[in-house]
């Protein structure tokens, strides 16, 4: 058997030969905004495609980790289909072209890996005659094993966007025995028999946001070669999951399950799914990726779902996942040594992601078959938005995971309906964004005012600056003057007030004029360059043009200077004690507090938090000198700063430094010492999102008050207590125990109290034969005291039907026992509740001797008590044959 490492190896070392650079796989998570994942061999190369970058060399050669999400649901379906895969690639930056790109690859794939020549079938662009040509002519293929195609398959484009050519492919031919079975099967039939191997793209064009095609300013190659399928010809299987690549994979998941793969066409599918998922989330943990609402995290929590489902339907019972991923890490960790390196950490995500999500996925699956069976009975065949939503939003099933269920069960969605919730979901989630976001505002008004003047913001150096008042507004409109207490916003010619921004909030303060005063309440910036600062006229009246000192309160500044380089030490401390994976995912840095949310897995431990607390205090106290400086992305990159996703950043950016421990793209404003943060404290730790979390802390004066508030209530407990204060917590404890037997106490002096009432009543009760029928209404008893009372009072008598209710926070409550003797007549408690429960609005159930009810209104409990007691007589009436 060829072994798919010598088949790596051959690739690498063909090309190599021929002067290509080994060049190693890039990550899954790529470095390209318009990318989610690594969906190809060129995606690390594209800058040099684009003529962006230049690279060091002009021919390379990879063996690249990769990702398609286009169709996950349909995984499993087949035998060569696959999220992950490994692509074997050769590229020419501007250096050669089709006329060597053909010949080679042909060279490799039949004298290299000896695939036979007549089971090889080539597609090319419809147009592209000189592709055609070296086909036929250089390599000597005739003209009837070459398709000419159209751009659906024979056009490659990387994305809506970038770089993109005509391509030709060269398929294999599995044999007749595979797919449609039609004599006039070919190449273009989708039927599976012909199994595309490799693409070679004649990569020329940059498409634009318009569709357009701008020639690339070097014609380029770039191929792909599906290891996965190679290897499948090559080990003689039909099959990649019977590969080397993925046989163990599978294996592990039979072993797991019990099942055998080739028995049932169901159990393979789910099979292939597990081999194919468990792969596919090991390495995109281990690339960084968390399970998540959103874009790569979305994918990655929607697959291991999606595993976890088959793994129940191949009646696996426990959490399973982490076994099967070790098994991926075990069969790949020597070609991709970064699976053993975040060996650790992939487990503890798959494993807590598996634990929440299997918790869950029992009570949807329950709603669901439920819904189903109910929406069968009524012959109906869509599931409505509302169930998927509710499927979606409290069960975690990933609205692809209820469409593969509905198809299997001939079911349709109502997407529509589901649209319409998650929409309103999203609005109501608005809320707590709209604190990152800047709040709405017309634009138009701000557009104009700027025009001709460059706004310098100085406040990183001063805190005070003489300047103009270049634009007033006011509700929105312009004007050229304001008067006292009007509210207005002002665009100064320099400003020292920060604007809102990268979490850090604005600048407070006031500006002065020769004729009035404005005090500055908060500043924010407009199209994203003009400060505005919003204030009232508190003194006299300001103009338009006029001269002005602007000073920003520079006690504020300093308190919110602490809590920014704070935030710079927490998130580097947690990424120390909690792992490299921790990423900042917001952040609020204001005067009195800071708030850091992040992304991480679990919760973390109260040592862990201490850990991080201690070592950003060890920080402070070392006094380390913080340096902000302004370089180019460039040089930004190179040094590895942190920058945070989603922000933009012009090609030059601030860096700021904390001593040598950290070192982040921030625009905000720092102490210049850490020790002027003075002491930091965490107050709380919470979850606020799957694996999102947060953090609020306090720093400097904040901490103080934060101190002096806590001591407050440390007084005041102690002399609430009457102890001092090192007693407060032995004295409640005290107290609480006191309370609870207090508490005891009560309750049976009110199950004592009710069952002298009862026994009363019990001399003087409704009688047939030697049978008490009992029915008692108390005014305000709890479900367990009313059972209580109903077990002690059931002992009293021998034979006895009772009725117990209770209006409980004035919602009824009804219990009904029978002894056995008039079980035996035929009484039955749960038929009676049933019946008599619709009076109190509500339900119920139990057993033949016993069942109770609940409802919501007790306006006629009397009358439900009384029918249920007068039910029993019947009974027992007709039972006697009286
Ligand atoms: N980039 C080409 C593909 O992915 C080779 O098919």
């Amino acid at each position: 058997m060829v072994q798919s490492a010598k088949i790596r190896e051959k690739f690498l070392s063909f090309f190599e030969a021929r002067g290509h650079k080994r060049v190693s796989s890039s990550s899954l998570v790529p470095d390209d905004p318009t990318l989610l994942l690594t969906s190809a061999g060129m995606v690390q190369f594209k800058p040099y495609f684009l003529g962006q970058k230049q690279p060091e060399y002009t021919r390379a050669t990879t063996v690249q980790k990769c990702f398609r999400t286009t169709d996950i649901e349909a995984i499993g379906d087949d035998r060569t289909h696959l999220t992950f895969f490994e692509m074997l690639g050769n590229f020419s930056f501007g250096d050669y072209y089709k006329a060597q790109a053909i010949p080679w690859a042909w060279e490799l794939v039949t004298e290299g890996y000896k695939l036979d020549r007549t089971k090889l079938w080539i597609t090319i662009f419809e147009d592209d005659d000189e592709a055609f040509d070296i086909w036929n002519k250089k390599v000597g293929l005739p003209q009837e094993r070459i398709f000419r195609l159209g751009e659906k398959t024979n056009f490659w484009n990387m994305g809506p966007t970038g770089p993109c050519g005509p391509c030709s492919e060269i398929h294999y031919d599995q044999g007749e025995g595979i797919g449609c079975g039609r004599p006039q099967c070919d190449v273009t039939c989708e039927c599976g028999r012909f199994l595309e191997i490799w693409n070679l793209v004649f990569m020329q064009y940059d498409r634009q946001q318009d569709g357009s095609l701008l020639p690339l300013p070097k014609k380029n190659i770039d191929t792909g070669l599906g290891l996965e399928r190679v290897a499948a010809i090559l080990q003689d299987q039909r099959d990649v999951f019977r590969t080397d690549l993925l046989a163990q994979i599978l294996k592990s998941g039979e072993e797991i399950s019990g099942a055998v793969y080739g028995q049932s066409s169901t159990t393979d599918r789910s099979l292939r799914i597990l081999a194919d998922h468990s792969r596919a989330i090991t390495f995109l943990i281990s690339d960084g990726v968390l399970p998540s609402n959103e874009g790569r995290g979305y994918i990655l929590r929607r697959m291991l779902r999606r595993a976890v489902r088959h793994g129940k339907l191949l009646d696996i019972q426990d959490c399973f996942l982490a076994n099967l991923s070790q098994s991926v890490i075990t069969s790949m960790g020597d070609i991709y040594p970064e699976l053993l390196e975040h060996q650790k950490h992939v487990q503890k995500v798959i494993q807590g992601e598996e634990e929440r999500f299997s918790r869950t996925l029992k009570q949807g699956f329950v709603l669901l078959d439920d819904y189903i069976a109910e929406i069968k009975v009524d012959q109906k065949s869509i599931i409505s938005g509302d169930i998927i939503f509710k499927l979606y939003d409290t069960y975690g099933f990933p609205v692809e995971l209820t469409q593969e269920i509905a198809s299997e069960e001939g079911l349709s969605l109502d997407m529509e309906g589901y649209e319409k919730l998650m929409g309103e979901q999203k609005e109501r989630a608005r809320s707590y964004q709209e604190f990152y976001d800047l709040k709405e505002r017309p634009e138009e008004v701000y557009r104009d005012l700027t025009a001709g003047q460059k706004l310098s913001f100085v406040g990183y150096e001063k805190d005070e600056v003489r300047t103009k008042i270049t634009s007033l507004v006011k509700n929105g409109t312009k004007v050229g003057e304001a008067g006292p207490d009007d509210e207005i916003e002002v665009v100064l010619g320099e400003t020292p007030f920060y604007a809102e921004r990268g979490g850090q909030v604005g600048d407070k303060g006031e500006i002065t004029t020769e004729t009035g005063r404005i005090r500055v309440e908060a500043t924010y910036p407009v199209l994203d360059e003009i400060h505005v600062q919003r204030g009232v006229v508190v003194e006299g009246r300001v103009a338009v043009g006029q001269e002005a000192l602007a000073r920003i309160n520079a006690g504020l500044r300093k308190a919110i200077c602490r809590n920014h380089t704070t935030t710079h030490l927490l998130h580097w401390a947690l990424r120390l004690i909690l792992g490299d994976h921790v990423k900042q995912a917001g952040s609020l840095v204001e005067v009195n507090r800071l708030r850091f949310d992040y992304s991480h897995f679990q919760a973390p431990s109260e040592e862990e938090l201490v850990k991080v607390e201690n070592l950003v205090n060890n920080k402070i106290l070392d006094g380390l000198p913080v340096r902000c400086y302004v370089t180019s992305l460039e040089h930004v990159k190179e040094m590895g700063a942190i920058a945070l996703f989603g922000e933009k950043y012009g090609e030059f950016a601030r860096v700021v430094e904390v001593g040598d421990i950290s070192r982040e793209l921030c625009g905000g404003t720092h102490v210049a010492n850490t020790g002027a943060i003075g002491l930091f404290r965490i107050i709380s730790e919470s979850s606020i999102g799957s694996n999102l979390r947060r953090i609020e802390a306090v720093t400097g004066f904040g901490l103080v008050h934060y101190l002096r508030e806590r001591d407050e209530i440390v007084k005041r407990l102690s002399s609430l207590l009457g102890t001092g204060d090192q007693e407060i917590v032995a004295r409640t404890e005290v107290l609480l125990r006191e309370l609870k037997n207090k508490e005891k106490e009560l309750v049976s002096l009110k199950v004592r109290s009710a069952l002298a009432e009862l026994e009363r009543e019990l001399t003087g009760s409704l009688r047939i034969g030697g049978t008490a029928l009992i029915g008692h209404i108390f005014d305000d008893i709890e479900l367990d005291h009313l059972k209580v009372i109903m077990d002690n009072l059931q002992k009293k008598t021998t034979s006895s039907f009772i009725v117990l209710a209770s209006k409980n926070n004035g919602r009824p409550l009804m219990l009904v026992a029978a002894t056995a003797d008039l079980v035996e007549k035929g009484i039955r408690c749960d038929e009676i509740v049933r019946e008599v429960s619709p009076l109190i609005s509500g339900g119920g159930g139990g057993k033949s001797d016993f069942a109770q009810a609940g409802g919501k209104s007790a306006g006629r409990l009397a009358e439900a008590v009384e029918k249920a007691r007068m039910l029993a007589v019947e009974k027992l009436k007709i039972g006697s044959g009286q």
